[in-house]
């Protein structure tokens, strides 16, 4: 960026900052909040690194005017944050509580106050606990309880909100959460878990539905997308790779934008009402991606295990997932492949054509541990070299056409990295969880010069 090759964006092109709710706010026991999967999931045994939870995380709850001094100072034109689904409705469904929505009051009217555009996702995968103990995902009535949840907070906050995400990473949540046990609520069904995509879709769309009842508008979905290589062009590793790009990406991309799942995932999939389907397809203002590096995918290794992220899977799963070689990688160990969101974005592209709506990068972002030197510095050169890099990639799709809207960041400090704990810092202001102290990094500045310059071209 300091160069005078770094690419042109738009003037009106939304540079913004990302976090969420259980990952940031701790107080998980304050204000009349109600507990989430995640909070009986971080205390059974062994799930989490190190025994972490998200109890006090970054203690957002009580420091967000610090935070939101963080972010002006930074230079956001928008924050990606996350309602927390039990703060605001504490069994999540019914009564709401007021101490709960007003603290999301005291947060919107703050960034407002800060000339910083709120845009804000309504379930960034922390499940009220009653639901969850009710089947959750994979019951249908959680959808029509998000869609209670939605209309609540459309209602509240339209006329202040400019910007909405219905739901973060559905796929994520439905792989890790319920087909692999890595998340909350850590079942490993394997394809079983497919009725928790179809209810999260579902969700999504009565969501969609609810809020444009609400009067709210400019809404989106953080749906994540990794490109997927085949190992090899072996026919029997193109096909595993096909059926994993179809389970990962597809599944959940194609039904919002088409209106239909892929017909190659007919035979895990059961006969779907079509009225759920043209709900889910309820037209959105703005595609939202989240994508960090791309996925090398082969047949299923001989001694069985697939992998996800270092978990052994049910070893009849029809695909294995592959190191990539010979690239850089951050310190949680995903590749550096900028070039994967050039060749993702084109993709998309060229898979819906003129039904896909203008994208906005919701997530992107790197873990690198650097912490303070002696001079009180967070040398993160290696965050800056990432972030600069994917911003080229991104870029470059651009100007081969695709229609990118804005870039959010993740993220704005080191938070509770799920699984990892603490562990994988991705943050552009470290935190030090003992003392809660902010230290803004080298990233931090760098950012911060980027959307100056962009504003000022
Ligand atoms: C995906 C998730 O939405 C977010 O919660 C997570 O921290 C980042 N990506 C990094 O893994």
């Amino acid at each position: 960026m300091d160069t005078p090759d770094f690419p042109h964006f738009p003037a009106d092109f939304v540079w913004g900052v990302a976090t969420a709710s259980y990952q940031i706010e701790g107080a998980v026991n304050e204000g009349g909040r109600g507990p989430s999967s995640w909070d009986a999931f971080v205390v059974e045994p062994g799930r989490i690194s190190n025994g972490d939870t998200g109890e006090v995380a970054c203690d957002h709850f009580h420091r967000y005017h610090e935070d939101i001094a963080l972010m002006k100072e930074l230079g956001v034109d928008a924050y990606r944050f996350s309602f927390s689904w039990s703060r605001v409705q504490p069994s999540g469904q019914g009564a709401v509580n007021a101490v709960g929505l007003g603290f999301y009051d005291k947060l919107v009217d703050g960034l407002l106050e800060a000339g910083i555009a709120p845009s804000p996702t309504l379930f960034h995968w922390d499940t009220p606990l009653e639901l969850e103990q009710s089947g959750g995902w994979l019951n249908r009535d959680t959808a029509e309880r998000f869609a209670d949840y939605a209309a609540l907070l459309g209602e509240h906050f339209a006329d202040r909100i400019p910007r909405w995400i219905t739901i973060n990473e559905p796929s994520a949540l439905t792989l890790m959460g319920y087909g692999a046990g890595i998340h909350a609520p850590g079942l490993a069904l394997g394809f079983e878990a497919l009725p928790a995509a179809h209810h999260l879709l579902l969700g999504h769309g009565l969501g969609v539905q609810a809020l444009r009842a609400s009067g709210a508008g400019n809404i989106g979905i953080a749906n994540n997308h990794s490109v997927i290589w085949p190992v090899s062009d072996a026919p029997d590793d193109e096909q595993a790779a096909g059926i994993y790009d179809n389970l990962t990406n597809w599944l959940f991309a194609d039904p919002i934008l088409t209106g239909a799942y892929p017909e190659a995932l007919a035979p895990f999939l059961l006969p779907l009402p079509d009225a759920d389907l043209a709900t889910i397809a309820s037209p959105i203002d703005w595609y939202g991606i989240n994508s960090y590096n791309p996925t090398l995918v082969g047949a299923p290794l001989n001694e069985g295990a697939a992998l996800v992220d270092g978990h052994a899977l049910d070893a009849s799963l029809p695909f294995s997932l592959r190191e990539i070689e010979g690239y850089p990688r951050t310190d949680f160990d995903w590749p550096v492949v900028p070039e994967a969101l050039t060749e993702l974005l084109l993709n998309i592209k060229s898979r819906y054509g003129d039904q896909l709506p203008p994208i906005v990068i919701t997530e992107n972002g790197a873990a690198y541990n650097t912490g303070p030197n002696d001079a009180g510095h967070v040398p993160d050169t290696d965050r800056v070299t990432y972030t600069d890099s994917h911003l080229r990639a991104l870029a470059a799709a651009m100007a081969a056409g695709v229609d990118v809207r804005g870039y959010f960041h993740w993220s704005l400090m080191d938070n509770f990295e799920w699984a990892a704990g603490y562990s994988q810092r991705f943050g552009l202001v470290h935190i030090d969880y003992a003392s809660q102290k902010r230290t803004p990094k080298e990233s931090f500045y760098w950012y911060q010069r980027l959307i100056q310059s962009a504003k000022s071209r």
